[in-house]
């Protein structure tokens, strides 16, 4: 055990985390020539052509130091906020981070929020300023934030450069000098934290863990406390580029493990498995279970194609355990699921996987976040409501809670009154305001999540010319003010294009989907009205004028390439149109509300 070090990345995103990690593993030998690939670690197709980390995976190196050698686990962590949870259970099975700081860049709001996730765990701290080598690097500049931020000195921050493997064989030695040998005991009842699970399509789920004390051996019964689940451990290992069987792993260490599980619901991420013979008593703490903070309604594109579409979510859901959908149907859509996602990321994750690996074309409505409602009958149970058509009549309604969040913005001075006026657009209140550096700033508000749901994120960098990063966590539920305004179509309401938005911005909403829909929405050959209304009430109106022209006309009758074209790319955009009624409706009109700037 005192040869082994458990350790992770910790940076803000873009700042080099996977670049490193693959320079670790090359340093170590631990790659031969054949294996290496671009982003080692990103395995997934999707993460890599993404460049983001979405999945956190373990990889065992060995590096021998002063004639001894040390077995470094190096627990890697997602870079995004939506999947913050998985990177506190990461960080909980190491004794020590590295902190990576961009050396052009400087500190950004991740690299605090994950910090601070650390500090939290007692993790040792080791700075790393990295792309020194860039023409941009401020390394005096930006070892003196550090400083600031971690109250170390200036000598313990490490300069180093992922891409031309400066301060390589430095952070090496600090992780087996200054991270600690991990604790525990190998002969007391197993102890095993659960910090992340990968499906496998031929294995099942793959359960990576960190045992705290005891030993876990082949073929025993083990148990996960938070499930009760017991299942045989048919196989378990270490992580290196592939897995290498064992037959035990001892405390301190880390592993995976195989139950044949096919299901990746069954085994949640901060779990503790223990022996089922001679279980522990107490389960390692900090356990969660990852509640979906946004929920939209995904649709088949064509309504025979629900069944296959079912079948698609449900071997999603296999291997995405924090994925949830029940069905619903919709009048205007037919059949379809009302889908949680942890975040606006993921929502988009999970469409385009059912269109790559499952060939699905599908709408995908509105996103709402989850809102309690109470009715005046019964003012002490809340009603969940996930989906617009499940908002009480404001007749019968007593009062309704929302979801708010602690942000935080770190961005130049310059930029506060920018970025002050947008949190306070998107009904912030600000909480602190903390100088990190002298042009530096760190903004604290309590915000709706919400409005990060719509367009924060692009206006937000607007508003700071990209000189600005954001964080955020859950602080519970908070009054509001929640109207429904529904859209309808030639006088038909269509439910799909339903939105829960503010009162004080209803009108404003109303007004800008209804010309936003006028844009989107193609021309036929009779006039549409468009009216957006709150109950029976409309609030604004817009009018698509009948076609009078050929849609060709305007490549002027004479290239007939050209024409072709266009015709093709018209029937390329009926893929993802729905007919409703008889008006035909793309599906960027069903998002439309998200982009109303
Ligand atoms: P996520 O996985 O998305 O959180 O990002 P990351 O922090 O892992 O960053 P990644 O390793 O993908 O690096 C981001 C970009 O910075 C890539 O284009 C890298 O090639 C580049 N990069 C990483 N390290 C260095 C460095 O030391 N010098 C220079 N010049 N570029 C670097």
């Amino acid at each position: 055990m005192k040869n082994i070090r458990n350790f992770c990345i910790i940076a803000h995103i873009d700042h080099g985390k996977s670049t490193l990690a693959d320079r670790l593993l090359d340093a170590t030998g631990s790659v031969t020539e054949r294996e290496k690939q671009d982003q080692l670690l990103d395995n997934m197709d999707l993460e890599r052509e993404r460049g983001i980390t979405i999945k956190s995976h373990a990889i065992q190196m060995e590096y021998p130091y002063q004639g001894e050698t040390y077995i470094l686990n190096l627990i890697d962590t997602p870079g995004h906020v939506d999947f913050s949870y998985e990177v506190s259970r990461s960080i909980a099975a190491c004794e020590g981070a590295l902190l990576v700081v961009d050396a052009a860049q400087s500190i950004q709001a991740q690299t605090i929020s994950n910090l601070y996730l650390a500090l939290e765990n007692d993790l040792e701290i080791i700075p790393v300023l990295n792309k020194v080598d860039l023409p941009s690097a401020n390394p005096e500049e930006v070892t003196d934030d550090i400083v600031d931020l971690l109250g170390c000195r200036p000598e313990e921050v490490i300069p180093a450069s992922a891409k031309t493997g400066l301060g390589i064989e430095d952070i090496l030695k600090a992780v087996i000098e200054r991270i600690p040998a991990p604790k525990g005991d190998p002969e007391a009842p197993l102890q095993a934290l659960v910090f992340d699970s990968v499906y496998n399509p031929f294995r099942g789920v793959e359960t990576y863990f960190r045992v705290m004390n005891g030993v876990i051996r082949k073929g025993q019964r083990v148990k996960f406390m938070a499930t009760g689940k017991v299942y045989d451990a048919d196989e378990i290992g270490t992580l290196k580029l592939h897995q290498v069987p064992k037959t035990s792993i001892a405390a301190g260490d880390v592993g995976y493990l195989i139950t044949g599980v096919k299901d990746a619901r069954e085994i949640k991420v901060g779990d503790t498995i223990t022996s089922a013979e001679k279980p522990t008593t107490e389960a390692i703490s900090g356990f969660e279970d990852v509640k979906p903070m946004v929920f939209a309604g995904i649709y088949p594109v064509d309504t025979e194609d629900y069944e296959e579409l079912r079948n698609s979510m449900e071997k999603l859901r296999l291997n995405d355990a924090s994925l949830v959908f029940t069905p619903e149907s919709s009048a205007a859509l037919g059949f379809g699921f009302r889908c949680g996602f942890l975040g606006m990321l993921h929502m988009e994750i999970v469409q385009e996987r059912l269109e790559r690996e499952f060939d699905m074309t599908v709408i995908t409505t509105v996103p709402n976040v989850s809102y309690h409602a109470y009715t005046k009958k019964d003012p002490e149970a809340h009603i969940i409501v996930n989906n617009p058509s499940d908002l009480p009549d404001p007749t019968t309604l007593d009062r309704v809670e929302e979801p708010y969040i602690k942000a935080t913005v770190i961005t130049k001075s310059d930029f506060i009154g920018n970025v002050m006026s947008l949190c306070i657009d998107k009904r912030g209140q600000i909480t602190n305001q903390t100088y990190l550096t002298q042009d530096r700033v760190e903004l604290n508000f309590d915000m709706p999540l919400a409005e990060i749901v719509f367009d924060f994120y692009d206006r937000l960098k607007t508003v700071s010319k990209g000189y600005a990063s954001f964080d955020y966590s859950p602080i519970g539920m908070r009054p509001s003010k929640l109207v429904r305004v529904d859209i309808l179509l030639n006088a038909q309401m269509v439910d799909a294009l339903s939105a829960l938005v503010h009162a004080d911005n209803a009108y404003h909403i109303g007004k800008k989907m209804c010309e936003k829909l006028k844009e989107l929405i193609p021309r036929q050959q009779f006039d549409i009205p468009i009216q957006a209304a709150i109950g029976a009430k409309i609030i604004s109106r817009e009018t698509i004028k009948a076609l009078r022209k050929d849609v060709t006309a305007k490549c002027y009758g004479g290239d007939i390439s050209r024409k072709r074209k266009l015709l093709e790319k018209q029937k390329k955009g009926k893929k993802r149109m729905r007919q409703v009624g008889n008006v035909e409706i793309p599906q960027q009109a069903f998002m439309a509300v998200l982009k109303l700037n």
